[in-house]
């Protein structure tokens, strides 16, 4: 971002230039390849986290120290065995998928990446999974990358179950590029926007679809 172009939203990559710093910066990961592969396979839409999103969701999480995260939104699992690659032996992953055939990939994937003992894969619609998971926590990091209509929702959860310090992230901040319409799903995107800026040191970071993240500050007295 270092001129009125891409100040203006212009971004420069090309399917190329993404493929080549990809294949640099982390080279191919047969079992990481594997679980981009599953949903094209299994017939299940193609939105996982591209590559070097995963990478980055690794490195944050490294970077936080994060041993225990929550996950909303499985898919096959792709996104989860980038997040399962930050903690440390002792950490753990719980990721919550409300699709029955969704969660049956996953777990495969799961098996296949020897992750079966660090993630926990909660099948059930996340609204009515999140309040008994709070049991478990307080948690590390929190990822958000289910129904969009409920990030705010879902964004309180996690105020209420982070720890201080802990990280809150969410995929597609920028909601397909719909953020700024009159919908009830771009209010609740723009809801849970508002609220993290009061909560956490915040930014969304301009990946194609917005990253939003949030470092929980201390709550209030
Ligand atoms: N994080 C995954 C992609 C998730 S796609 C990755 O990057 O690999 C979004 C997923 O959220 C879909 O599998 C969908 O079935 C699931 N989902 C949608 N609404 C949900 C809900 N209310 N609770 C739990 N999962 C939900
Ligand atoms: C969709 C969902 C996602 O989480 C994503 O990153 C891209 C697309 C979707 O529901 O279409
Ligand atoms: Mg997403």
């Amino acid at each position: 971002m270092a001129d009125q172009d891409s100040r203006a939203g212009e971004r420069y990559a090309t399917a190329q230039i993404l493929e080549y710093a990809a294949r640099i910066h982390h080279p191919p990961d047969p079992s990481l390849e594997r679980a981009f592969e599953a949903p094209r396979r299994h017939g299940m839409p193609e939105i996982q986290v591209g590559p070097s999103e995963g990478r980055l969701l690794e490195l944050l999480l490294r970077l936080a120290g994060a041993h225990k995260v929550v996950e909303v939104g499985t898919l096959a699992g792709y996104s989860a065995l980038w997040i399962a690659r930050a903690l440390p032996p002792h950490g753990r992953l719980w990721t919550i998928e409300a699709d029955r055939d969704h969660a049956a990939v996953a777990q495969e994937v799961f098996e296949d990446a020897g992750l079966r003992d660090r993630v926990t894969l909660i099948h059930g619609d996340a609204a009515e999974v999140l309040p008994g998971l709070a049991a478990e926590g307080p948690f590390c990091t929190v990822f958000l990358d289910a129904d969009k209509g409920r990030y705010d929702v879902y964004g309180r959860w996690a105020t209420a179950n982070l720890r201080p310090g802990g990280l809150l992230i969410g995929d597609n901040a920028y909601l397909f590029g719909r953020l700024l319409e009159e919908s009830e799903e771009a209010r609740a995107m723009r809801r849970f926007h508002e609220e993290m800026a009061k909560s956490y040191r915040s930014v969304c970071v301009p990946t194609p679809d917005g990253l939003a993240l949030g470092i929980r500050l201390d709550p209030s007295p």
